[in-house]
């Protein structure tokens, strides 16, 4: 989204200041002001507050401006002590959230799911967002367990300054886990470095070239400033009685209780029976696709489609002695014409995009009974619980998780039947 309508004819406003009443949490972190007919998208802030605002993008010939609050003239009540000194106005753009009180981001979080839910889905409802089950990080800090950090020229590592390049170098980050691999406190020769720690308290380091291709490891880990910092390349999960194989690349849930807490929103919500046919698209390494298994049991089926070539690997790795899953590797969209099969359920879990409508028109092909939806995105799951809407299916319950405590992102699980 670019605050420019026509950059020839616009006056750049970047570093005014101005005294505005802040409206309503917008999606994205930030949250709605109006300035001479304008809107601007405020951080830092809250709804209710009185706030000294200093552009930091737009002009006068745009649509709406972006803006940091720099001083706060009325605080709202959940207003708290940010955590991080680098989370302000003009510092890093990890987190949206470190002044706002946990249970206040939550609320924030569930206006934002409703709302985009009403603009985009013309679906009126009430979200109450929840934490992860048996959450053990209720500060909302230290919880998560992979990080990529950006390399600056020096070679210091850090995060990058909000909708900028610019690498913030740090020496810590209080929302990672502290079990991550020490590697913040070297210099590297690289563009980035990604580091993991899972559950079973395996770690993970690799360091990338400037283009971002050639991992710098081997099987006895990295090397930096002369020092080992840390083991292999692929690290082990564990969710209940199932374990998985991860690539250091491959996708996990960043927050030590989210994957458990996702797989028991998807089983209640899909309620698959032994003998049903099910659909896992977008599986990973096939976290979701392992218990379904075990729900549809050994008379059942489980198609488990991953566009990841290392990730549908592990997947085989992880479910080889499940008789009744099959992992295919593919784009969603291709594989489901070729495997146009009827199912009972379909799980599909997309990235940031969403499904889209050719992979939701689709899905509904299947004639599934129930499709539950697992959303990163509340914008992109509206936009397809409309297309689904097109094709016959309707929104019956929806569950809302706080699983990236301190930042807008929020995890929706969905789920659709037929109408009537
Ligand atoms: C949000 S992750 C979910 C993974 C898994 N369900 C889990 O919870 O661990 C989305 C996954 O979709 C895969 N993906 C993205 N686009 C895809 C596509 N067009 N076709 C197949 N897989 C895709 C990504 O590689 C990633 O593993």
């Amino acid at each position: 989204m670019s605050a420019h309508d026509d950059p020839g004819t616009t006056e750049s406003l970047v570093g005014r200041e101005v005294e505005l009443d802040v409206g309503a949490v917008a999606h994205g972190g930030h949250c709605v002001a109006r300035w001479d007919g304008r809107v601007v998208f405020v951080r830092h802030t809250l709804p209710g507050e009185r706030v000294r605002i200093r552009v930091t993008e737009g002009g006068t010939g745009d649509r709406f401006l972006r803006a940091d609050a720099v001083e706060i003239l009325v605080a709202a009540p959940g207003r708290t002590e940010p955590r991080c000194d680098v989370s302000g106005p003009g510092g890093c753009g990890g987190c949206d959230f470190q002044h706002v009180e946990l249970a206040t981001q939550r609320r924030l979080l569930g206006e934002v799911v409703s709302e985009q839910l009403a603009r985009l889905a013309g679906i009126e409802r009430d979200v109450e967002v929840r934490g992860p089950s048996g959450d053990q990080h209720a500060d909302g800090l230290r919880w998560r367990t992979r990080v990529t950090f950006a390399a600056d020229d020096e070679g210091r590592l850090g995060l990058r300054r909000h909708r900028s390049h610019e690498v913030i170098p740090l020496s810590a980050c209080p929302i990672a886990s502290p079990d991550l691999p020490a590697v913040l406190d070297s210099r590297w020769p690289a563009s980035r470095v990604a580091v993991a720690v899972s559950s079973e308290g395996d770690t993970f380091a690799a360091a990338y070239d400037v283009d971002g291709r050639l991992p710098r490891i081997d099987a006895t880990g990295l090397v930096a400033d002369g020092r080992r910092v840390a083991g292999r390349t692929w690290v082990r999960e564990r969710v209940d009685a199932h374990e998985f194989r991860v690539g250091g690349s491959g996708f996990w849930q960043v927050h030590p209780q989210a994957a458990a807490t996702l797989v028991d929103a998807v089983r209640r919500m899909s309620a698959a029976r032994p003998g049903e046919r099910v659909a896992d698209l977008y599986a990973g390494v096939g976290l979701f696709t392992a218990f379904l298994a075990d729900d549809v049991g050994p008379s059942g089926t489980v198609l488990s489609v991953e566009g990841d070539r290392r990730g549908s690997a592990d997947a085989r790795r992880n479910l080889h002695d499940r008789t009744q899953v099959e992992v295919v590797n593919g784009d969603v969209a291709k594989v489901l014409t070729q495997r146009a099969e009827q199912r009972d359920l379909v799980v599909l879990d997309p990235p940031r995009t969403g499904a889209r409508a050719r992979v939701v028109r689709a899905v509904a092909g299947l004639g599934p009974s129930r499709v539950v939806y697992v959303a990163c995105d509340p914008a992109a799951l509206a936009r397809d619980v409309a297309t689904f809407a097109d094709v016959g299916y309707e929104l019956v319950d929806l569950e809302a998780y706080a699983l990236f405590p301190m930042t807008h992102h929020v995890e929706c699980v969905a789920l659709l039947a037929p109408v009537g």
